[in-house]
């Protein structure tokens, strides 16, 4: 399998302490669903990998995401973000930088 992009997004997940994080309160599961709703209406289904992921360290900054091979980190994501984020980068290329942290 060739794999154009990983994305990785916090949803909030910790391992101590309190279970459910910033990213999580954030709408960080919904923020998930969006990616994947916008993946397939532009069908990268075949080339992109989304994987929901624990707590990253960088909280006040959430909800988060990372595309990877690029090690490009997005946060403040809202669902308008992560659409503009699908269009941009995972169909075009081009990383977005406005909301890159
Ligand atoms: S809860 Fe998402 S970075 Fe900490």
């Amino acid at each position: 399998m060739v794999c154009k992009y990983h994305v990785l997004m916090c949803t909030g997940s910790k391992l101590v302490g309190d279970k459910k994080g910033t990213c999580h309160t954030r709408q960080g599961v919904e923020l998930v669903k969006k990616l994947v709703e916008e993946i397939e209406e532009r069908d990268l289904g075949s080339e992109i990998i989304v994987s929901a992921t624990s707590c990253y360290g960088v909280c006040d900054k959430g909800p988060i995401m990372v595309v990877y091979p690029d090690g490009v980190w997005y946060g403040g994501l809202t669902p308008e973000r992560v659409a503009k984020i699908a269009e941009d980068h995972l169909e075009n290329g081009q990383a977005v930088k406005e909301f890159q942290i």
